[in-house]
């Protein structure tokens, strides 16, 4: 049984105090720091990239765990390892190649991921199984923080985890995770919850315990 794991996004903190918001988090008991790269072209929006991150990365120890929603992104790949992301997940739909995607990251020494839009099957990575040390599956469309958890995504979490079997991959879930959704994904095999408006948007007095509390306790 893979341990259960809270992996607060920053997306939702108060990007003009980073440091300080990915500090609290991790001492508030987050186990990895979920960092959302976004490129305006594969989604809908802009966060931040490499220079961002290896600032953070003085701040904490933790685990950065990067999602890059950005197509292509293997031009990227290296950038990313060396501004200190510990593992880096590429989207199956960002580009053609997704396993040379997945086994440049491992060569960078870096734990590989490979996360599915809500429209896209699990079978599309079955090939690819054995390249990877963590599956995420979209529970939203990425590109925002806040919206509405899909529920069609419950049966995708079984897929993978069916998948999985014995590997010692993680089984990542992003969007839509809130106390009211952690019972239904981990049911349904999920051992990493994303979560960013459920805890950064759930300060309690600039802490976020109560709230990381609330998903494991769920
Ligand atoms: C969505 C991002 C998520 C997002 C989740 O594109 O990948 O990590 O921050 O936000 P919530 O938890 O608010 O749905
Ligand atoms: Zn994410």
């Amino acid at each position: 049984k893979r341990p259960l794991r809270i992996a607060p996004s920053i997306l939702s903190a108060d990007f003009s105090r980073l440091g300080e918001e990915v500090k609290a988090v991790v001492d508030d008991g987050a186990d990895w720091v979920h960092l959302d790269v976004m490129d305006g072209h594969f989604v809908p929006n802009i966060t931040f990239g490499p220079p961002i991150i290896s600032k953070l990365r003085r701040h904490t120890d933790a685990v950065f765990d990067c999602h890059l929603m950005i197509a292509p992104a293997d031009p990227f790949l290296e950038d990313f390892a060396k501004a200190g992301c510990d593992r880096i997940t590429v989207h199956e739909e960002a580009g053609p190649h997704l396993h040379r995607s997945l086994q440049t990251i491992r060569n960078l020494g870096k734990k590989s991921g490979v996360a599915l839009n809500p429209a896209t099957p699990v079978s599309m990575i079955e090939h690819v199984i054995d390249d990877v040390d963590l599956i995420l599956i979209m529970t939203v469309n990425p590109g925002f923080g806040g919206q509405a958890f899909i529920p069609a995504t419950l049966e995708k979490i079984r897929q993978a985890n069916a998948l999985i079997g014995d590997r010692p991959i993680e089984l990542q879930v992003d969007g839509g995770i809130a106390p009211d959704t952690v019972g239904a994904v981990t049911e349904a095999g999920a051992n990493v919850l994303v979560a960013g408006s459920a805890i950064f948007g759930k300060a309690e007095g600039g802490r976020y315990s109560a709230a990381i509390e609330a998903l494991r306790a769920a």
